[in-house]
């Protein structure tokens, strides 16, 4: 069995962060998400991955590299236009040959194993798995219409969803999924939809399985979203101490990076702190992510991600907060006392 792993989609709900880094590479607990992806897929002992990026030399490429880091090989397919997930499969035919594979969309994480699931695979061979899960909004989601446990019909972000299963983006085919995608026409919002596909196999009277994901699922597409699944992995971290740690409490699990530097401050965890990052005088609160060589002093922070080389200077106190690498957030020490803004496009700022 091979591996698909779909990265590319533009991120516009992530803005202003996608417009400088590729919503696959935010760091969720200081690790990019599409690399807990990976681990899954690792995990569960498949070493040959084709990689969907959107260009040539991809960012995602320079940050996850040909896959020896992973005792694995990685394939970087081009799918310069966005026509959607089933026409990312066609892209990537000649890498997946007749295989079976598992398609993984590149910013979902999912806490449960996939070695289970892809035994069971095996085991009954069916054109395919999906996995599905309750949400309260499956408007924004393919969702599954059930009798008992079979799934009779699958529709893409439909109006006025027959259930609250969605589709998560996790899926396993054999080769017989390239036959009905190469008779499908683009769906009213011009892709060629994994959904419809997958409904195709329905039509043809072909099995698709199903499994209802008992753990946690988060498609980490929205700011919220990205918090959430940062506050989920987070609540498993290891605590570890690398750096040094001075006049300071560091209170439940928290994991600090080497050559981070805690002085005088307060950590409540579970929370990361990245290498070389440098707190002071600061409380850092419950589900925060700090990521490396980010300086924070005099200031408050609490269930947020904080990217790389950043500068946090007598801010209290954020919370909910997504701060993008080498960002600034400073106490102004002139008067009057206003506001002193340098947004990037589609920023955010909620005034307390
Ligand atoms: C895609 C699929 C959808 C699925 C979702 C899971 O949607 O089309 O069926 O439920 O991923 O993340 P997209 O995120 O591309 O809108």
């Amino acid at each position: 069995m091979k591996a698909l792993i779909l990265a590319g989609g533009k991120g516009t709900r992530l803005r202003p962060i996608t417009y400088s880094l590729a919503k696959q590479l935010v760091p969720v607990a200081n690790k990019p998400v599409i690399e807990y992806g990976i681990d899954a897929i690792v995990n569960a002992g498949i070493k040959e991955i084709g990689i969907i990026v959107i260009e040539d030399n991809s960012p995602i490429e320079e940050s996850c590299g040909d896959g020896s880091r992973w005792g694995a090989k990685f394939t970087y397919i081009v799918q310069p236009d966005p026509l959607g997930l089933a026409h990312a499969v066609v892209t990537a035919k000649p890498f997946l040959g007749d295989d079976d594979f598992i398609m993984y969309l590149g910013d979902n994480l999912i806490k449960s194993s996939l070695g289970d699931l892809i035994a069971e695979f095996q085991e009954y061979r069916p054109a395919a798995t999906v996995l599905l899960t309750p949400v309260p909004d499956p408007t924004q989601f393919g969702v599954a219409e059930m009798e008992g446990d079979q799934v009779v019909r699958l529709e893409e972000k439909p109006k006025e969803p027959k259930s609250n299963l969605a589709l998560v983006g996790v899926y396993l085919f054999d080769k017989v999924i390239h036959d009905v995608i190469a008779q499908l026409k683009p769906s009213a919002r011009g892709e060629y939809e994994i959904t419809e596909a997958i409904q195709g196999l329905i039509d043809r009277k072909m099995t698709v399985r199903s499994h209802i994901v008992t753990g946690w699922w988060k498609d980490t597409g929205t700011v919220e979203a990205m918090l959430d699944a940062n506050r989920l992995i987070l609540e498993d971290i290891e605590p570890s101490q690398l750096g040094t740690v001075e006049d300071s409490q560091i209170d439940g699990r928290v994991s600090i990076a080497k050559g981070a530097q805690i002085t005088n401050s307060k950590v409540r965890g579970p929370a990361i702190i990245g290498e070389g990052c440098i707190i002071t005088n600061s409380y850092i609160g419950p589900f925060s992510a700090i990521d490396r060589n980010t300086i924070i002093t005099d200031s408050e922070i609490e269930h947020s991600i904080v990217l790389q080389d950043c500068e946090i200077i007598g801010a209290t106190r954020m919370d909910g907060c997504l701060i993008g690498r080498g960002a600034k957030v400073k106490q102004g020490v002139q008067k009057p006392s206003v506001l002193r803004l340098v947004l990037g496009d589609s920023s955010e700022v909620t005034l307390p």
